[in-house]
């Protein structure tokens, strides 16, 4: 999605335009179509630059000569309105170019909204639904009101969701931004204010960082802090806690960030695992504002999630139900509020979410809250929305994961998943303390399981050169394998871009065995679990076609091995958290095929690492 950042003073790291690209660099993962800088150089006046390369607008941008400058804001696009072009690439301009907008979302209301500032007389020079803001602004000014108030005004009009940051050269001291839904942080370092959509834009600056709530609105000075509410009552922000350093969010040697990522992925199971355990037995989450008698009370819980945390949710289906003897229910996110979904407060809703901030997953968990239930959030990011907004909460604690397909945040998740069931276990008496020691050591020891299968990259890389003439692939896996299927072919499809379909193993009999042929390729999640021997008969369906089997297989396990074409082999681990070993060789198989073809793996085209806009 969308990402922003203002910078407004003087920054002791260097120029204040060299500070924002810097910030950019950083928030590329978010948004790469286009990227944009607008300044108040020392003349007064507004310079703007932008590009819509998608490998290298933001370095396009650092080869030019930046004039010094007192105020200025910038963006890397995600295109919603509008094709990714340099036209409507951000920071966008009111009619006199003197005041100028940078936004993250989608202003609903924009085309009746542009009409009528047409009518009056405005001059529109984009196709975006973020130009009628700097229009707005633009008519506040001419009223003669104060940049705080002329942003104020404009807000009462927008519907949608956004965060924005304004600035003009009238106002050469401040920045103004607001928010309604998108995620927002405000901040002051030495000698500068800052504005950013993540942690990740601004530590650079300053860990000094505060976050700014539903429909508020900030004018941001160097040094100075200033919120109101929508009625423009005075509030103090809520400050952030920032976990993460500089050095997290850089690539460190790597040759890019997913395959720092996959290396990070031992480290990210340890993180999460940390200090889980209480000296009397008892499993701890992160903040917990339900009483136990309250999580005695549930009957059922149902797990909202997009993309690989709904795998990731759908494994914890499998650890909830066989742990805390509960029921769980798996929706998409984008789905469950728009049907009628059966939800009171005896309701568990756990949202997952690497961000915390997915649109779709946040306003589920919104209105699971409207129906009564309780909200737990499993989130890898400290204070995100969702986990300010949460009855209860439990990290994932991965560290910044910055390619936009997610490799280590999945396998916290899966860890999370596990704790989750073991914790609702004990709370509801089912498990004892000391029954948490088996597989809480189980748990210990999986960082040393899933180094040994991070390890295994070149092992993985030549099955890649094997199969790098395919472009069909079918993913299958039953049980906790089954997640592990949809996981794999959702890396293939996100970061090669090759046709890669997950289903339940069983399931190929009912349809997509038809699909098969002498091309295809299968790749089985074929570790032993209980149901080893009905995937190895679904082996021995897809050779009869003609495919290629590729065999996700259990060190030492030669009976599998000989029935496959292909072994991606990975050390044994307890049944519930074998998902966070087999989808490791499937990691890497993507990444080593995506590299072959020569593509970018961090930035995968059309898709944008947290998704904001409904
Ligand atoms: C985007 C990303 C996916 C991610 C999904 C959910 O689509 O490209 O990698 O799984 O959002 O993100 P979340 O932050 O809610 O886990």
């Amino acid at each position: 999605m969308c990402g922003i950042v203002g910078v407004v003073g003087a920054p002791s790291s260097g120029d204040l335009g060299e500070v924002i690209l810097s910030a950019l660099e950083r928030l590329e993962y978010r948004g790469y179509d286009s990227a944009g800088i607008a300044l108040v150089d020392s003349l007064g006046e507004v310079y703007r630059e932008r590009r819509a390369d998608r490998r290298a607008s933001v370095a396009e941008l650092r080869s030019l000569d930046l004039p010094s400058a007192s105020v200025g804001i910038g963006h890397v696009r995600w295109a919603t309105h509008g094709r990714p072009t340099v036209e409507n690439a951000h920071p966008l301009v009111d009619c006199s170019g003197q005041l100028a907008v940078v936004h993250n979302g989608i202003i609903e209301n924009h085309l009746e909204l542009a009409e009528a500032l047409a009518c009056r007389g405005h001059r529109f020079r984009s196709e975006t639904d973020t130009e009628v803001i700097a229009h707005l602004v633009e008519e506040g000014l001419a009223e003669g009101v104060d940049l705080l108030g002329a942003v104020r005004q404009a807000l009462g009009v927008l519907q949608g969701a956004f965060a924005l940051a304004v600035m003009a050269a009238c106002a050469p001291d401040r920045l103004v931004a607001a928010r309604r839904v998108s995620p927002l942080l405000v901040g002051l370092g030495d000698g500068v204010g800052v504005v950013g959509s993540d942690v990740a834009a601004l530590i650079g600056e300053t860990r000094d960082l505060a976050v700014v709530e539903d429909d508020q609105v900030v004018e941001v000075r160097a040094g100075s802090l200033r919120a109101l509410d929508a009625a423009g009552v005075p509030v103090t922000l809520a400050p952030l806690r920032v976990d993460w350093d500089l050095a997290a969010a850089k690539r460190s040697g790597f040759p890019d960030f997913m395959s720092k990522e996959i290396a990070e992925q031992p480290e990210a199971v340890r993180q999460t695992l940390l200090g889980r355990a209480l000296p009397d037995g008892r499993l701890r989450l992160d903040e917990m504002r339900l009483a136990d008698a309250e999580l005695r009370e549930v009957d059922k819980v149902i797990i909202v999630a997009c993309g690989s945390s709904f795998h990731a949710g759908m494994v914890a289906k499998y650890a909830i139900e066989h742990r805390a003897r509960l029921p769980v229910e798996v929706d998409i996110a984008s789905e469950f509020r728009y049907r009628d979904p059966i939800v009171d407060s005896r309701t568990l809703v756990v949202g997952v979410s690497q961000s915390g901030e997915t649109i779709d997953t946040l306003q589920a968990l919104r209105a699971a809250r409207t129906w009564g239930a309780r909200v737990l959030v499993i989130s890898n990011v400290v204070d995100s929305s969702m986990a300010r907004e949460a009855d209860a909460v439990l990290y994932t604690h991965a560290g910044p994961e910055i390619g936009v397909a997610a490799t280590k945040t999945f396998l916290a998740q899966v860890v999370a998943m596990e704790l989750l069931g073991l914790y609702l276990a004990e709370v509801r008496g089912i498990l004892f303390p000391t029954e948490l020691e088996e597989p809480l050591a189980r748990l210990a020891g999986l960082p040393g399981i899933v180094g040994e299968a991070v390890e295994r990259s070149v092992e993985v890389a030549k099955v890649a050169d094997a199969l790098a003439a395919s472009r069909d692939f079918f993913f299958i896996g039953r049980h906790v394998g089954y997640p592990v299927a949809l996981e794999g072919a959702l890396k293939l499809k996100e970061i090669s871009y090759l046709r890669a379909e997950g289903f339940p193993a069983g399931e190929l009999k009912h349809g997509p065995l038809a699909l098969l042929d002498e091309g295809s390729v299968v790749v089985a999640v074929a570790t032993r679990s209980r149901l080893w021997e009905k995937v190895v008969a679904n082996i021995a369906e897809v050779k009869a076609r003609g495919a290629r089997v590729v065999g996700v297989v259990n060190d030492g396990d030669e009976r599998t091995a000989e029935l496959v074409d292909h072994v991606l082999s990975v050390p044994r681990t307890a049944p519930l958290l074998t998902p966070a070993v087999d989808v490791v060789p499937l990691q890497l198989l993507a990444y080593h095929l995506a590299k072959r073809r020569g593509l970018d793996v961090d930035r995968p085209r059309n898709l944008a690492k947290t998704v904001t806009v409904e």
